[in-house]
């Protein structure tokens, strides 16, 4: 199977998680990426049983509308049931690096109002340790120094990425090297340096279910 085809599998997978538990007329959370697009796809032939969807990026939200489904602001929200999003790294404690596609505050928003945190992802993304991938923060322009310099402090090798601006007109930080050994320690520790908006670990809040892509099928974890 290609990465895609097991990318459509989780897709398909967390819309029938999404079918089972969410009951008909709620907001379903959507996150970001090329995983959560598929997801979008699924949507869109369940969308009548919804009321609609909360967006986690601006490019969900026009993949959303451009489905029909309707978008509705967060603020007008008071209950979600399920978010389903992808992620870049996951591992056995469904602990996440999020935020490859600079979508990380968003996504971490509106997972926080879910009651349950779908992650959909093929076995590419499933880790021992997290950290390979570059830890993703979201810092504001003018802390951007400052916070490179903190975050080299914790032992990483923080990189500007180039040329990209977030949905919240802001500066993402990759932070490589790191090998994340206590991911709700290190969650907290980068979200106190003055500066920082968000960071990708979701660990303090981490998915519920995982629905993981094989070559043999779709497991359901745990
Ligand atoms: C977006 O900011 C990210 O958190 C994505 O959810 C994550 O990078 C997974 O994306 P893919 O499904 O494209 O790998």
């Amino acid at each position: 199977m290609t990465q895609d085809e097991l990318k459509q599998a989780v897709a398909q997978a967390a819309g029938d998680y999404v079918a089972k538990h969410a009951p008909a007329g709620s907001v379903i959370g959507v996150g970001t990426g090329s995983t959560a697009n598929f997801f979008i796809d699924v949507l869109a032939g369940i969308k009548h049983q919804y009321r609609g969807a909360v967006a986690s990026s601006e490019a969900t939200r026009m993949r959303l509308e451009s489905h029909g489904i309707t978008v509705f602001d967060l603020n007008d929200v008071d209950h979600m049931p399920v978010y389903v999003d992808g992620a870049d790294e996951i591992d056995g404690g469904l602990n996440m690096i999020k935020g490859g596609g600079g979508a990380l505050t968003r996504e971490k928003i509106v997972a926080a109002v879910a009651d349950t945190f779908v992650c959909i992802a093929d076995t590419s993304k499933r880790v021992g340790t997290l950290g390979s991938f570059p830890l993703p923060v979201e810092v504001i322009p003018m802390a951007l120094a400052h916070v490179s310099r903190e975050l080299a402090k914790l032992g990483g090798r923080p990189v500007l990425r180039k040329n990209f601006v977030s949905d919240n007109g802001n500066l993402i930080i990759d932070v490589h090297g790191l090998r994340i050994a206590d991911p709700q320690g290190l969650e907290t520790k980068i979200n106190q340096i003055a500066g920082v908006v968000c960071n990708g670990l979701f660990a303090l809040r981490p998915a519920n279910v995982l629905l993981l892509g094989t070559a043999d099928g779709v497991l359901t974890i745990p």
